[in-house]
């Protein structure tokens, strides 16, 4: 099989990514980036088989409550039922395919087709049409439901469809992305809500470098000065210089082309770290949540939950930074150059008042679409996005750290991890090696020192 690119050249699937572990070298072919035929067979071989985000339970709250989203190309929406059950339906008229919700979020008790007017409930049952004698004995309401997605299943609050009907169980699809989402969750006593409302932004440049972008802590320094500088200016918790080195941390690869990159918070986290960005105030409060944690999960894991930030994107398109707050980010592929990226902010329940204006603030303060990351980000993919026009230069590197025993976040093992995945399933293989080598932990970073600029 060969992708001919919109190069003219043809090159072997097989021969898009250079992964020489003995070499140390990694490169991906930038046609992976910029071709058509590419991109349709990514649709074929990923988005159409593998488990996609579609939203949290949280955002349909109450009975009736709806969402409207694009996932893996296709309109959807999900609607908590009068029963309580959270479904999802595709967002196509059974009549003659208008979208039926046609609001990004609402409540409904029926939702009415405002083409020829048939009425739906939250189930998803036809229960009524205008004129319905004027059709044959042998039309049946019931086989003009609202069709689902064949497969759809929630992890501790988030929602993933799959058009794959053979695709893996969502526990063991999300392999060890899970113990990720778990740190995430549990910080709260009551739960995790997603805020109302959502960022959203069109970006001219393939989804993929989004993805790498999102766990990529060598570009930090240079792209985003701005706020080094400023957070620098703020001091640690201690008194020091919050930049003066990069602190420990990690990258992993987590099976099944999920990959994580964990570092220790110098910057504080809103959840139980405190850092002179937060106030005074906040001190005690943030000491009360710590000795929560420390009680209820123990020492270690309250450490990790509290004074350890992370990246995680769950492989393909979904990346969660838990840093200086909590972003879910979605990412829909339009085109080989363009994406479409909606990013919601995730809250404990039992955050209100002071404490969630700082987190509110700290999440758009960095990342939202005037913030100090987000513009530099977007404006450093685009940029990525023209110079692939150039195609004598085919190759683009990713080997940073792939020789070292215990790869940092500024190295690149948590985008190869991507890569290695992605390759897998556009040569047909299910599973892969993702890996450069044995897996690390975050303590074996930290005793060595990992995270040095
Ligand atoms: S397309 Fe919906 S009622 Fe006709
Ligand atoms: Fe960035």
């Amino acid at each position: 099989m060969t992708s001919t690119g919109d190069t003219g050249e043809c090159v072997e699937i097989k021969d898009l990514i250079i992964d020489d572990r003995e070499r140390g070298i990694f490169r991906v072919h930038r046609s992976t980036m910029t071709s058509m035929d590419l991109f349709r067979r990514e649709q074929a071989r990923i988005f159409n088989r593998c488990w996609i985000y579609l939203g949290h339970e949280s955002e349909v709250e109450n009975p009736g409550d709806y969402r409207r989203r694009t996932v893996a190309g296709r309109p959807l929406f999900f609607i908590r039922g009068k029963d309580g059950q959270v479904r999802v339906f595709l967002n196509s008229c059974p009549h003659r395919g208008a979208l039926l919700c046609r609001r990004d979020e609402g409540n409904a008790e029926v939702l009415r087709c405002f083409y020829h007017a048939w009425s739906f409930n939250t189930s998803g049952e036809l229960i009524g049409l205008p004129g319905e004698d004027a059709y044959g004995p042998s039309f049946d309401r019931s086989e003009l439901s609202l069709k689902a997605p064949p497969r759809v299943d929630s992890y501790r609050g988030f929602y993933f469809v799959s058009f794959n009907p053979a695709v893996e169980d969502l526990l063991s699809y999300l392999a060890g992305a899970r113990d990720y989402l778990d740190l995430i969750v549990d910080q709260a006593e009551a739960g995790m809500q997603v805020v109302s409302g959502s960022n959203m932004y069109t970006l001219k440049a393939n989804w993929k470098l989004l993805a790498e972008n999102s766990l990529d802590g060598y570009h930090l320094i240079p792209t985003h000065r701005t706020y080094v500088d400023y957070i620098a200016g703020l001091g640690t918790d201690d008194g020091g210089d919050t930049m003066a080195a990069r602190p420990p941390g990690v990258a992993r690869a987590l099976g099944n082309g999920h990959c994580v990159s964990e570092n220790i918070a110098r910057s504080g986290r809103p959840i139980a770290h405190w850092h002179p960005l937060f106030g005074e105030e906040a001190r005690e409060p943030l000491a009360r949540v710590r000795r929560r944690l420390v009680e209820k999960y123990g020492e270690e894991r309250a450490y990790r939950m509290a004074d350890t930030s992370r990246n995680l994107l769950i492989y393909p398109n979904l990346i969660i930074l838990d840093f200086v707050a909590i972003t879910i980010r979605y990412i829909e592929p339009l085109a080989p150059d363009s994406m479409d990226v909606t990013a919601w902010h995730l809250v404990p329940r039992e955050e209100s008042g002071a404490r969630l204006v700082t987190r509110l603030d700290s999440f758009l303060t960095f990342l939202g679409p005037g913030g100090f990351a987000t513009p530099d980000d977007v404006e450093a993919l685009e940029s990525c996005q023209t110079g692939f026009r150039a195609t004598e230069t085919e190759w683009s590197d990713l080997s940073r750290g792939m020789l070292k025993p215990i790869p940092g976040t500024a190295d690149e093992l948590q985008m190869r991890g991507f890569w290695r995945q992605w390759h897998a399933h556009m040569q047909g293989l299910s599973k892969t090696d993702v890996q450069d080598g044995p897996p690390t932990t975050m303590e074996a970073a930290v005793a060595s020192g990992t995270g040095e600029r």
